[in-house]
């Protein structure tokens, strides 16, 4: 045995080294999961270095049968119809923490994150918001920009806290608003730019959080 990297490689195969060392995301939808899907295949394709542990959405969710088809777990996780937000958090964090991941990515997850929730992952959950914030945080901030008159708006990544949309951001890509532009089509262009965005983000902040602990 020449060094001691032979004598690890001896104990764990290759691939097994490697599989072992990626970082667990947990994706959460409610909706049709476009930016779901982008992440997974930047993972598929080798540009994440992640593993997805699980998509889950609160709700029927279109993006799950695709998760599905691509070969991720899957889970519907409703909120219970008396349930307080904070109960439901709980009951979510209780479930995630078993998934152990390094990073929720919230990808059109239509709840505000309250506190049980927030406290179980500290500074790991990151959320895309379709508008440079802070300018338009909540619903439909692509019609909110277009009302406005703004010449130029975006996507940002950034981490969740208690408000909305208010977290530290960790990245935004910016788009012009073209003449004669409709929320759908400055939607369409904003969404291609979030594609983009964020799984190169989640990569970066993955680095940074897994090297910290
Ligand atoms: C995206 O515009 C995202 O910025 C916002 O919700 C939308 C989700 O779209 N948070 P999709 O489900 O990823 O297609």
């Amino acid at each position: 045995m020449k060094n001691l990297r032979d004598f690890f490689k001896s104990l764990y195969p290759a691939n097994k080294v490697q599989q072992g060392a990626k970082p667990r995301i947990v994706i959460l939808i409610s909706s049709r999961g476009s930016n779901m899907r982008a992440v997974l295949e930047a993972i598929h394709d080798g540009r994440l270095y992640a593993e997805c542990a699980l998509v889950l959405a609160d709700r029927e969710a279109a993006g799950l049968d695709v998760a599905r088809k691509m070969g991720i777990r899957t889970e519907l996780f409703p909120k219970g119809k008396s349930e307080s937000r904070e109960a439901f958090d709980a009951r979510l964090a209780e479930r995630l923490g078993r998934e152990q991941p390094a990073l929720i990515v919230c990808a059109g997850y239509l709840r505000i994150i309250s506190a049980p929730l927030l406290k179980a992952f500290p500074r790991r959950i990151v959320n895309i918001h379709p508008s440079l914030l802070p300018a338009f945080p909540g619903l439909r901030a692509q019609k909110q920009a277009l009302e406005y008159g703004v010449k130029v708006t975006g996507c940002t990544i950034h981490l969740v806290d208690a408000g909305v949309d208010t977290g530290k951001i960790l990245a935004q890509a910016v788009v012009a608003v073209q003449k004669g532009d409709t929320e759908e089509t400055l939607s369409r262009r904003i969404l291609r730019a979030e594609h983009q965005l964020y799984w190169r983000t989640i990569g970066r902040y993955l680095k940074k959080v897994t090297s910290a602990s």
